[in-house]
């Protein structure tokens, strides 16, 4: 455990094993798929922080229903900063039209554009490896995800990783593109929390270690995922709760409204919070 990361061995393996594979030049992609709230965007973070050890620049982005129409949204998050003039220079020239700002917009997701963008990343990765991050792909606007399909089937030869997270069968998403980027990705699933887990969150919430009798209520009611244990604990410490009792019906009742205020910042996306 580190960092408050409870039993993501596995997860930060494949992180770590990703972030060399762009420092060896032989770059992936790895996509970290689940439910709502189960510590997607955790092992993101975590990921920003072994490439950052590991010297490589760090680019990253996350997608939002907000901007899902606007094309190229989250290309923009992600290279607008990297995207220097002398980059865009010989294939990478085709990128301008998206990341230049002088060169008049670009929305579709043609061929040129794809290339250009490529070959920008390409260029950065001559310099330095190159890892990006992008979250919540299940709300990425589709041209840029057309990019990162492109540049998943080309990955191979450069200094670079894809790290991203999504929420399979999120209502909206673009499933066709995100299944074709799965096709190009190692993909890991983050599991519910162990039992120990459980316990070590409700300890830290509740200021002492819960009789056994309680983390089985917590485990029940959350079913091992982060969110709702570490919503339901606080809850819980708020409450005064003691008993697995209390802690159960705390569970029936009191987690869904924090949990769906979290799912739902523009009043869509129901069916997420009631799937959790
Ligand atoms: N391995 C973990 N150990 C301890 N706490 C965790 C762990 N994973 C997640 N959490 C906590 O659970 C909450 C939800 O995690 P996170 O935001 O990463 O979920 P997510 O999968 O990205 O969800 P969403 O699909 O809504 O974006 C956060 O408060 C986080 O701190
Ligand atoms: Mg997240």
């Amino acid at each position: 455990m580190s960092g408050g990361l409870l039993a993501r061995e596995d997860e930060l393996a494949a992180v770590a094993r990703a972030v060399d594979a762009a420092r060896a030049a032989t770059g992936t992609v790895l996509l970290l798929e689940g439910p709502a709230g189960i510590g997607k965007t955790t092992v993101l973070e975590a990921a920003r922080r072994v490439a950052g050890e590991r010297d490589a620049l760090v680019l990253s982005a996350r997608a939002s229903e907000l901007d899902r129409a606007f094309g190229f949204g989250l290309v923009h998050q992600l290279l607008d900063r990297a995207a220097k003039p002398e980059l865009l220079v010989g294939a990478a020239a085709h990128a301008a039209v998206v990341l230049d700002p002088t060169s008049g917009a670009a929305e579709d997701a043609g061929f040129a554009v794809l290339h250009g963008l490529y070959w920008l990343v390409a260029n950065l990765a001559e310099q330095q490896p190159v890892v990006l991050l992008a979250d919540d792909l299940h709300w990425a606007d589709v041209p840029s995800l057309r990019f990162l399909e492109y540049l998943a089937r080309r990955i191979d030869g450069l200094a670079v990783a894809v790290v991203a997270t999504t929420r399979p069968q999120e209502p909206g998403a673009s499933a066709e593109l995100l299944d074709e980027l799965r096709t190009s990705a190692t993909v890991v699933r983050p599991g519910p929390l162990p039992r120990e887990a459980v316990a070590d969150l409700l300890t830290a919430e509740l200021g002492a270690a819960p009789d056994a009798a309680v983390i089985d209520a917590a485990l029940e009611a959350t079913g091992g995922n982060p969110l709702l244990v570490s919503v339901l604990a606080r809850e819980a410490a708020s409450a005064g709760v003691q008993s697995p009792a209390q802690l159960a019906e705390l569970g029936a009742r009191g987690v869904a409204p924090a949990v769906e205020r979290r799912l739902r910042p523009l009043g869509a996306g129901k069916s997420a919070a009631k799937r959790a």
